[in-house]
């Protein structure tokens, strides 16, 4: 297997785009990544496009098609294909492209991610992401994703004694990162208390627990590290690429208040990489809700089970504390375009190890982690990079 480099990133603004369309979104974020890397779209030699429901949003499917047609990448012929797993499904398209680069099948690959969520009202919002659950145990008998995600949260509460403060501020500390985000779709900060008065959406869980419904798209260029320097001064090196699966639906798992394929990920992740968790200097994690977050840096092993609220609270997840998370403003404060998340988290990183994040910036950044989650744990995509 060859190693492989990340030499190019784009991404939208991600937010309520309402005077872009899905094919604007992309090809701005194609665009941006391919200038980023400097080449032209006659280099690509494939495309790897993550989406999770454009049939539900958009009533339209044979993305790969359309992406490359409207990206100008028809003119090869090159394979285009989309790539879904839910909210994971921008994170399988990296997990794709890297590995169609590291077997030396293409040299030249472009993986992007890409969700035109809010042209539809809430409702059917609800059911698309719905369809990310087991649609006949659990979405057909009411369980939403905010409800099934409540779910974990009270039984975190119960067994761990996580605290409603401390969900609150997770929410707190990305809307703080979000703040100093060009790109984030909530630039305000907020306080604990906006957390516990916002609507209750799902028992313990309020609406300034939740990520929101978003537009947006995001791409990165990737090219085999030995060929790297010909596009750029500042390549990042893809030290893991991993993936596993679990049970779609959540009454079939082990444990409510862990995410097992998070901590299979991760584990082969660092095997991979061979690294330690003490060495991984920025993460973004998928903290589609407060709880999300919690349970994601207990899992990667980053702080002991229960530990993740106390040392939330405590600031050890912020930018200047002992391991920064979401610096970007997370799904909560960044937006959770579902398909597109997984790259977003990506350019993230690569911004941080490039020493380009500005105001976010985490000094000394080399080495940084992606951990990217489909529906409640189905699935799970965990990458390291590094400068
Ligand atoms: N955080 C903070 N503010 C939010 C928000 C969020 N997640 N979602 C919406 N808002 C704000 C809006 O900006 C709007 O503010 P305004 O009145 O000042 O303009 C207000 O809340 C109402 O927005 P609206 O779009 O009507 O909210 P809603 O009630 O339809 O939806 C949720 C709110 C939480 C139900 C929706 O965002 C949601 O379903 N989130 C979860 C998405 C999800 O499950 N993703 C997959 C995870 S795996």
């Amino acid at each position: 297997m060859r190693e492989v480099a990340i030499v190019g990133i784009g991404c939208t603004k991600f937010g309520e785009m309402w005077d872009k369309s899905f094919r604007d979104l992309f090809i701005e974020a194609g665009l941006m990544a391919l200038s980023d890397a400097e080449v032209s779209g006659a280099q690509i030699e494939a495309l790897y496009g993550g989406n999770m429901s454009a049939g539900m949003f958009l009533e339209q499917e044979h993305i790969g098609a359309l992406i490359a047609d409207y990206s100008g990448l028809t003119t090869n012929n090159i394979p285009s294909t989309r790539v879904e797993a839910a909210c994971a499904s921008g994170g399988l398209a990296l997990r794709s492209g890297i590995i169609a680069v590291a077997s030396g099948y293409h040299d030249v690959v472009i993986s992007a991610g890409i969700e035109k969520m809010t042209d539809v009202g809430a409702e059917k919002a609800m059911d698309a992401l719905a369809s990310a659950a087991d649609r006949e145990w659990e979405a057909e008998v009411g369980a939403t994703f905010p409800g099934l995600y409540a779910m974990m949260a009270r039984a975190h509460m119960h067994e761990l004694g996580t605290t409603r403060e401390q969900l609150a501020q997770v929410a707190v500390k990305n809307h703080y990162h979000g703040s100093m985000n060009p790109r984030a779709q909530f630039r305000n900060k907020i306080t604990i208390d906006t957390v516990i008065n916002s609507p209750l959406v799902a028992d313990p869980l309020r609406l300034f627990d939740c990520s929101p419904i978003t537009d947006g798209a995001a791409a990165v260029v990737l090219v085999p590290a030995e060929r790297a320097k010909e596009f750029t001064d500042t390549p990042i090196y893809v030290k893991a690429a991993a993936q596993a699966s679990d049970t779609i639906s959540l009454h079939d798992r082990r444990s409510l208040t862990s995410i097992d394929a998070t901590t299979i990920a991760a584990d082969r992740a660092f095997k991979m990489a061979r690294l330690q968790r003490s060495q991984i200097d920025v993460a973004e994690v998928h903290d589609c809700f407060t709880i999300a977050e919690i349970m994601a840096i207990e899992d990667l092993g980053f702080f002991e089970k229960g530990a993740g609220g106390p040392v939330t609270l405590a600031g050890d997840t912020a930018i200047g504390g002992k391991i920064p998370i979401n610096t970007s403003g997370g799904l909560k404060a960044c937006g959770h375009p579902v398909g597109a998340t997984g790259i977003k988290q990506a350019v993230e990183i690569v911004e941080q190890l490039r020493g380009d994040a500005g105001k976010r910036q985490v000094d000394g950044a080399e080495v940084g982690l992606t951990h990217n989650v489909g529906g409640t744990g189905g699935t799970v995509v965990v990458h390291i990079l590094a400068r």
